[in-house]
């Protein structure tokens, strides 16, 4: 069977004034698989991220999430249609409880109106009972189950992550893109992260961008590595690190600091 791809941008170019984030950068990324954006620093990375899911509009060229032109959809309706999104500034409310945030996030495709809610009507009714069945089985995946009730505010940085994650696949989503999301995580969040993202990674494609390498071999069946507005290597992570351009790149730039 002919390959699937799931994320399909064309000739994309972005520029922001005279500085040329991404130059005529061609991305196929295979349905199922786990694809990891890296690079050194200013490589263009968060750039393509952005436009790969619809938050910036590239400058020239094209972009096809799911078959829909991402940067012409507003943000919920590309949502709706299975493309799920975290922020390494994660979006969730702070001041409710981890169940209260996966409610939340499943109003917009709930049935029932105010009036069903406030009169307790059938609409309602089966609403709440299609979300606590959904939201159990989330709260599971993402071994969330025995903290439901607390406050996110509360919840340890690598276990906000955690529910981050579960808020979006309240929403099924068919392709996930994720901004470093193991960044300022420990080891041991790391690793249960990992563990995490190859459990929802079956039946549904992961864009991720990472700094950690570490994390992009033991999660990745392919990357692509940019440098300086262009993919310079696509490949399995083992032999794309390996690559001596790779090495160069790394080498020549300052990011060795950072880890
Ligand atoms: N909003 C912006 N305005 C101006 N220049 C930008 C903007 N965003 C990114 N750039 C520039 O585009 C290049 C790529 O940046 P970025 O995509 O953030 O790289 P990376 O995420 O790989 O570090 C850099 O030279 C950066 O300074
Ligand atoms: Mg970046």
């Amino acid at each position: 069977m002919a390959t699937k791809y799931v994320v399909e941008a064309t000739d994309v170019e972005k520029r922001y004034g005279g500085v040329v984030a991404l130059k005529g950068v061609d991305v196929r990324i295979p349905e199922g698989s786990i694809y990891g954006l890296i690079g050194p620093n200013g490589a263009g990375k968060s750039t393509l991220f952005d436009v790969l899911c619809g938050i910036t509009k590239p400058s020239t060229g094209s972009v096809k999430v799911l078959d829909m032109d991402v940067a012409a959809l507003p943000a919920h309706e590309v949502a709706r249609r299975g493309v799920g999104r975290t922020f390494q500034r994660t979006a969730m409310f702070k001041d409710a409880t981890v169940y209260e945030n996966l409610l939340y996030a499943s109003y917009g495709r709930m049935r029932h109106n105010v009036i069903h809610r406030l009169l307790r009507l059938p609409a309602w009714r089966e609403d709440m009972v299609d979300f606590a069945a959904k939201a159990d089985e989330v709260l599971t995946i993402c071994g969330l189950s025995d903290l439901r009730h607390q406050q996110a505010s509360f919840l340890a940085y690598g276990i906000q992550r955690r529910l981050a994650v579960a808020i979006m696949l309240m929403n099924d989503p068919k392709v996930l893109f994720l901004d470093e999301p193991v960044a300022g995580m420990n080891d041991s969040e790391t690793a249960e992260f990992i563990q995490l993202l190859h459990t929802i990674a079956k039946g549904r494609t992961i864009v991720i961008v990472e700094h950690d390498m570490a994390a992009i071999g033991a999660l990745c069946d392919e990357v692509m590595v940019m440098v300086d507005g262009r993919p310079i290597v696509i490949d399995v992570p083992a032999r794309a690190l390996k690559h001596p351009d790779v090495v160069a790149a790394y080498l020549g730039s300052d990011d060795d600091d950072e880890q």
